[in-house]
């Protein structure tokens, strides 16, 4: 977990809360990102196996031409089918934003956020986070209690979504992700409600832990692409990327915040 003191509290629900209560709160929450996406005219539902060459055409649309060949017909149909990918449509069906989630049998039924993909007509509402968290809510939902995903540290919309808003944080880094990827932030949160609806980090409570906390033994700021940097940190300190702060924060470019993880 990150330090609490960075994170905005918006529920009060504690770790180990996983009842009655926290399931009414998730399910209130789910309710309300439903109602964000209905007041843009557009409705977000799980996908169905009709949606697959909708879904098929905003991942060519979103990714680059490499990263959607990643995601075959084949790979949606399982997703479908065994998953629970979710889909925002407008009124002709046309897929405009998704988020690809499924679950494994590991000890902790893993879900695995696979991607998340927003048309950039629609930027700048928030969706890719509020699809994010969605996807976090159906894993719980099903008896997943880790989030796992991966992405690529200077792609600037996603890492601010991932940590900052949905609750991410990088478990490990990679500088070459199955010697194809490129480098990889490993990404990981628990999947508890506390986590889902407490671990996001503003850029005010950075600024305010940064100018009150000792540099290199509180906290370290990485430039994103410190690549090297970010192996040796990983590999031999207990620092692990929690934030990302924008440039001209503290730097003229994007920064993260590293910091050790809470029980
Ligand atoms: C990643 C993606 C899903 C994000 O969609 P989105 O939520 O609509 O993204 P936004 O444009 O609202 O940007 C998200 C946040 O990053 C911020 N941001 C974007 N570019 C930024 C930049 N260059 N510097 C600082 N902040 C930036 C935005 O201001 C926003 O933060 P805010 O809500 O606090 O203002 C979308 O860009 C996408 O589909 N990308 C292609 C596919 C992809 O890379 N998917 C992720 C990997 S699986």
């Amino acid at each position: 977990m990150k330090p609490p003191l960075l994170c905005e509290k918006r529920y009060d629900v504690s770790e180990r809360d996983n009842g009655k209560r926290a399931h009414a709160i998730l399910m209130g929450e789910k309710n309300r990102i439903e109602k964000r996406m209905e007041k843009l005219g557009l409705s977000l539902r799980l996908a169905r196996e009709e949606d697959i060459r909708n879904i098929h055409h905003r991942t060519r649309e979103s990714f680059s031409e490499e990263a959607a060949q990643g995601i075959s017909l084949y790979d949606l149909y399982r997703f479908i089918h065994h998953g629970y990918p979710a889909v925002v449509v407008d009124r002709d069906g046309e897929v405009l934003a998704y988020d690809l989630s499924i679950s494994y049998d590991d000890r902790h039924k893993t879900s695995y956020e696979v991607a998340v993909a927003v048309d950039s007509k629609l930027s700048g509402h928030g969706l890719g986070y509020l699809l994010s968290t969605y996807g976090a809510i159906l894993g719980w939902e099903r008896g997943s209690r880790v989030r796992k995903s991966s992405v690529h540290p200077l792609n600037i919309p996603s890492v601010k979504n991932l940590l900052n808003y949905t609750g991410f944080h990088g478990a490990d880094f990679i500088p070459d992700f199955l010697g194809q990827m490129g480098p990889r932030l490993v990404l990981r949160m628990p999947l508890t409600p506390n986590a889902i609806l407490n671990q996001g980090v503003s850029v005010k409570a950075v600024k305010q832990f940064v100018n009150t906390r000792a540099k290199d033994v509180e906290y370290r700021l990485l430039r994103c692409d410190a690549f090297s940097e970010m192996v040796k940190m990983y590999g031999e300190s207990r620092f692990r990327v929690i934030a990302f702060i924008p440039g001209g924060v503290f730097h003229d470019g994007p920064l993260f915040l590293a910091t050790s993880l809470e029980p």
